[in-house]
This record gives structure tokens, sequence and C-alpha cells, in this order.
């Protein structure tokens, strides 16, 4: 069969077969069979060639020799099991390296793949279909399967907390479990290095080690590094060794390591503990290395050498993200740097910089990745780019020959909050539940052409909120499950009420095993005030904006505060939050349209610290008459008001007026930052 046609048929099987069934990612087919497989048994297996073993034993299938499919449930093997038969084949037609198909019948496991990770992928969802059985036996069932996506991976951020090396076994072990390929360690930044580089010992004697274990308590004060043995100091690294088994372990699972290390920015932890390598030369530490000094060249290829040694992915990660560049315009080695390369600008030495590193890679059979910024600079096309900020950026990426890994924040980062803020612990900023990150359409709007340049998606877990192995669990667990079955399926197709489902079930499995998952089944949700419309008496009624609203948060424009529409813990563009950052913040009149009675005016506010949104300083309602003259209602002023936790607070007026119109005042006092708002009640 030609691929396109097994596609299209797949593709068809896919929406036909697939309701009813437990597994993540969901398979691209299943099909119920009649019958059930009894689970206490042994097994012969009938491999079709040599080959076809050497690849399945390498998967994990001559375990089936020895043990039965009851293992995966817990139990041990009884004494009088009987004997299946596991039929091994190939693909005779089939292109692609990750398929499998697996046919259920009562004594026998048919298997076709062509790889060892079609072969895993085929045990792993056996395994889940054997641990999920009833009464000791699977239902029959015939199951073809393949990812959409090459690659399916995770961000883990190493440096702003630091874990264990249990946990990175862990992290391989979930992403195996959902079929995933790729784990990201982000390995460097200001707040520690994280990885034995023998040629520069400061790295993990200093580097890796600060004065504060929280990530906040550090950032919002000292800043500063510490010593490796210093009674206060926090953090640590992986040794070589270390790493080198993690590689083999993760390999031996389909997972692929990549690494990361920061350049030219977040590199505060660096030029602290080597001077020389920043432009200014300051023992605090400065965020950008110095492009214009060669050393630098000479200690990021030395250290991607070493990096290169400890890791074998040909993708290398190099960072580029959030440059300042603040230092190398007054620096003069930056400086004739440019005049000596010709450069239109000081700000393109970043490009020159990741150019540079580009080509030594490729000199040694690797590519590297790196952060959406640099495309901003003209870049070789064998650099991928890995898109964080924005989704339109993709096409453009695409359009200038990159290779694309999707990682986009609003729905990728895995550091936001997944539930009520209000309720904690802090996260990161903005609210993204499991049904955020689910509803994610990675392939959306774009062509054939254009997607054969999407590599895959990845999500992001950053770790400044994420202290500890457990936080770790609650934060991945089971975000990861919707990019597994998004990288899995392309995720053009959505059943929300599905995938919840299922993914309800395997938190309390994972549970059950100990692992800290969030409680899924105990999900808060969205704000209730913003489930449904509010009636009220100035619905509709227009408001006159005396200072406007902010062109990105708009909440739908001049309508947007009577319109019933209330907010919920997303106050990002297109929620129902409108905001206001120009000098005055909110200063406008509301036209009710006639003289009403009017008892109760009420306005809520969001406040999240992190992005500073934040509670009135001061707050004003008067009821003005047909000539202007204003009736004060309320005032009401404080000096700071803040939340540690996101949260909405309702301010307002109660009594008893006639008036047409009503002015409204708020402003955000000495903190500045945004007011937000999302309706003027009237009652
Ligand atoms: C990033 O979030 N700075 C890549
Ligand atoms: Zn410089």
């Amino acid at each position: 069969m030609r691929q396109s046609s097994l596609l299209l048929s797949l593709l068809f099987l896919w929406t036909a077969g697939v309701k009813g069934q437990s597994l993540i990612p969901s398979p691209l087919t299943y099909q119920p069979l009649t019958g059930s497989h009894p689970l206490e048994r042994t097994y012969r297996i009938e491999p079709e060639s040599k080959a076809i073993w050497r690849e399945a034993k390498a998967a994990g299938w001559d375990v089936l020799q020895s043990s039965s499919l009851s293992a995966y449930r817990g139990h041990s093997a009884s004494r009088n099991r009987n004997q299946g038969i596991i039929s091994m084949a190939c693909y005779a037609d089939d292109p692609r390296p990750e398929a499998y198909a697996l046919r259920i019948t009562p004594d026998t496991l048919w298997v076709k793949a062509n790889t060892t990770d079609g072969w895993r992928h085929a045990l792993t969802t056996l395994r889940r279909l054997a641990a999920d059985a009833n009464n000791g036996a699977i239902p029959c069932v015939s199951i073809e399967d393949a990812p959409a996506m090459a690659w399916r991976g995770v961000m883990l951020d190493v440096s702003r907390h630091f874990y264990p090396i249990p946990t990175l076994y862990n992290v391989v072990d979930w992403l195996a479990r959902y079929k995933m390929n790729r784990l990201h360690l982000h390995l460097t930044d200001a707040a520690g290095w994280r990885m034995e580089i023998k040629r520069y010992p400061l790295l993990t004697k200093q580097a890796a080690w600060r004065d504060a274990a929280l990530w906040k308590t550090w950032w919002n004060g000292t800043r500063a590094y510490a010593h490796e043995g210093d009674t206060a100091a926090y953090g640590g690294y992986y040794t070589q060794k270390q790493l080198r088994q993690l590689v083999k372990y993760a390999s031996r699972r389909g997972v692929t390591i990549v690494p990361e290390i920061e350049m030219p920015a977040h590199s505060e932890e660096v030029t602290a503990a080597y001077l020389e390598l920043s432009c200014t030369h300051d023992p605090k530490g400065q965020p950008d290395f110095c492009p214009g000094n060669e050393g630098t060249f000479t200690f990021l290829q030395n250290v991607l050498a070493e990096v290169m040694d400890v890791f074998p992915s040909t993708d290398i990660h190099v960072g580029g993200d959030e440059a300042g560049k603040a230092a190398w315009p007054t620096c003069s080695l930056c400086r004739q740097r440019v005049k000596d390369e010709d450069l239109p600008s000081v700000q393109a030495l970043q490009g020159y910089l990741i150019r540079r590193i580009a080509a030594y890679a490729r000199e040694r059979g690797r590519r590297i990745i790196a952060w959406d910024e640099v495309l901003d600079d003209s870049m070789p096309t064998d650099v991928q780019v890995m898109i964080w900020r924005d989704t339109t950026t993709v096409r453009k990426a695409i359009a200038r020959g990159h290779d694309v890994i999707l990682a986009p924040g609003a729905f990728c980062y895995l550091d936001a909050y997944q539930d009520d803020p209000s309720l904690g612990p802090e996260a990161n900023g903005a609210y993204r539940p499991l049904s955020r990150v689910y509803g994610y359409r990675p392939l959306a709007g774009l062509s054939v052409e254009e997607r054969s340049h999407i590599r895959g998606i990845q999500g992001c877990l950053w770790t400044e909120y994420v202290p500890t192995p457990a936080d770790v669990e609650r934060m991945l667990l089971p975000r990861l499950l919707a990019i597994a079955e998004n990288g899995w399926t392309g995720g053009c197709e959505k059943d929300y009420a599905s995938f919840r489902q299922r993914a309800v079930a395997e938190c309390n499995r994972l549970r059950a095993q100990g692992i800290q998952a969030f409680n899924l089944g105990a999900e808060v949700g969205d704000r209730p005030a913003s489930r449904q419309p509010v009636w009220h008496k100035a619905r509709g009624a227009k408001v006159i904006y005396h200072r406007p609203y902010n062109n990105t948060y708009t909440a739908g424009g001049e309508t947007a505060l009577t319109d019933g529409r209330r907010g919920g813990w997303d106050y990002g563009a297109g929620s129902a939050w409108q905001g206001f950052i120009s000098r005055g913040r909110i200063d406008l009149t509301l036209d009710l349209g006639k003289v009403m009675d009017v008892r109760r005016v009420a306005m809520d506010f969001f406040q999240s610290a992190g992005p500073e949104i934040y509670l009135p300083s001061s707050f004003r309602i008067a009821a003005v008459d047909e000539a202007g003259q204003e009736t004060e209602l309320v005032t009401r002023s404080e000096t700071t008001v803040r939340h540690t936790l996101p949260s909405v607070e309702t301010w307002g007026w109660q009594g008893e007026i006639r008036t047409r119109y009503l002015h409204i005042q708020a402003n955000s006092g000495p903190l500045g930052g945004w007011l937000f708002t999302d309706e003027i009640i009237v009652e």
C-alpha cells in the first residue's frame, strides 16, 4: 500500500475506532475483536527473522519468555499456565520508523514493527492493556498505530532548582510510559550550572552553588554564588559519569537526552566564576558572554566538546533566548568584533556567536537547536528553532528554511498554575490547566509542505517555583500526557472529554504507585463567575473611556465591561479581563442610557504579582448629573494591596441613588503595573 493511502485509511479508522479505550496517547486505530486473551501463560516467541528478534529483544520483548503478562498486574505467575504464541513480523511496505501493529487474539499476540522503537511502542501498549485487564484477561483488539510527530519531548530546568539524579530517571520512565522520546535538560542558567565540565572546575565548585535554596528568595535577594562545601550553599551538579549512565538508561527506553548550554545570555553563574568571559568582568556576574572576546569561543567550544562527548544526541541546544546585550555597545572588544566582521550592529553579535557555534557543531556531525530569538539574525538553515514566544513565528521560521520544534509558552509551558491559583502553591504566572495544554492544535493553519518542517512538540517545565522532586511530579503529571497525545496524534482531532477521562484514570494509577501527580479528579477548575454570563442593569450600556485600555488586553474592546462576560483565571489576551497600563489607569464614564435607581456598583480586579497586575491603590465612583456635577459615592485608597497568590477582589459601592452616569476611576499607586477588570456590574 502506498503511504498516502495507508495514511488515509488509518485516519478513517482513527475516528471510527478509538473511542472507549484507555490508552494515552490514543492510538491511531483501536478495533475491539471478540473474545479475550488470558494473561496467565508463558509465550513461545516466533519471530519472522533474526533481525526482528534482535530489535524486539532490544525493546524488551524477551522478558515475556520467562515471565507472564500478569506480571504487569503485579501478580506472580501461577503454576498451571498454558502457552501462548507471540508472532512477530515486519511491515513489508511501511516506511514510518515508529509504526507498530498489535492484534490480540485468544491464543496469539500478533505484532508488527520495523524498528526497535516500533517494537518498544507495541510492548508499551501491551503492558498498558495487561495492567488494565479484566478478570485476568485482555479483551481482544486490533491496533494500528504510529506517531504523527517525530519529536515528543519535555524540557526540565534543573538550574532554578536542582534535583537529585533519580528524578531524571523518573522523568525518563514517564516519557517512555507515554511513548515520548526526548528529555531536554536545561543544564545552565543564572541560578546554577549543573554539569561537570572537567576543563572548567569553577563551574561545579562555584557556579553550581548559591546562597539561598528557594529560587525566589535568591533572585529577589542577593543573587550571590557560593562554593561547594559551604554550609549554607544550595545547588549541585551531575557528574559526567552520572549523565552517561542516564543517557544509557534513557536510550534503552527510546529516550534521547538533549543537553542545553545557554549562550550568550542567562549566564551570570559562568561570568561570576570566569570574570574574563563578560564584557565588564563584574564579579557579581553579567548575564551575557562577551562575543568580542575570542576567549568566549574557546570556552564555549571546550564546554561543548565535553557535552558532545557525554551526550550522543545529534541535536544540541544552545539557548539563545532573552539576551539583553546591555554591555556590548560600550565594550571595546565587542565594537572591534563588529568592525572586523562587518556586522550591521552590535546587536548582531548574537547572530555571529550562534552562527560560529552552529558551524562548530556541524563540523562534529551535530545540529544545534536554539530558542526562537535567533530568528532575528540571519541563521544557516540547519539551525533548528524551538518556538516559545508566539505561534506566529512558526511560519516565519519555516519560510526561512528552518526545522521547528513547537513549545509555545501559551500551551506548552508547564510551570503555570494547573488549577485555581488562589489555592496555591505558588506557580509561575498564568492559569494553564490540562484542558488548555490539550487544546493546542500544533499543525493548524500549516500547509503540507510547512508541516514537513515541524519536527515535533515539547512541554517545558521551568522550575523557579518547583523546588522539590515532588513538585516536579505534580507539575508534569498529568499535563505531560496532553503533550504526549498532541505529539502522537498531531492534535488535529480533539475529544477533551475522552482525554480527561483517560487522564483522571492515569492520575489515579500514578498516585496509587506513589507518584505525586496532581489529583485531576479533584480539579476545582476555572473561576465559577467566569462560567456563565452575568445579568445586570448596565448590560449593553455605553462606556466612555477617558483613558484607553491596552491594545493587547482588550477583552473585546468598547463593550467589554458591560457584556456580561466575567474573567476566569486566565488573564491573557482574548480573556474577559481588560487591561489598563497607561498613566491614570482606569478613568471612564458609564452611561446607563437613562436615569435609574442604582443600589450597587461592583467591579472585580485581578491581582497577580508575577506579571505586575495589582489591585487598585485608589478607587472612586461618583454619580454625575446632566450638568456634569459629581456626587461622590465612594472613595477608597490603600497603600499597597498584594496577595502572594493570584486572586480576585470585588471593589464597589452600595447605597441608594438615582443617576444616568457613573464616573469610575482607579489607579495603581506606587507599584505601577497593570489594572485588570472584567465588568461593571450595576444593580
Ligand atoms: C524562555 O522561556 N526564555 C525560552
Ligand atoms: Zn564585549
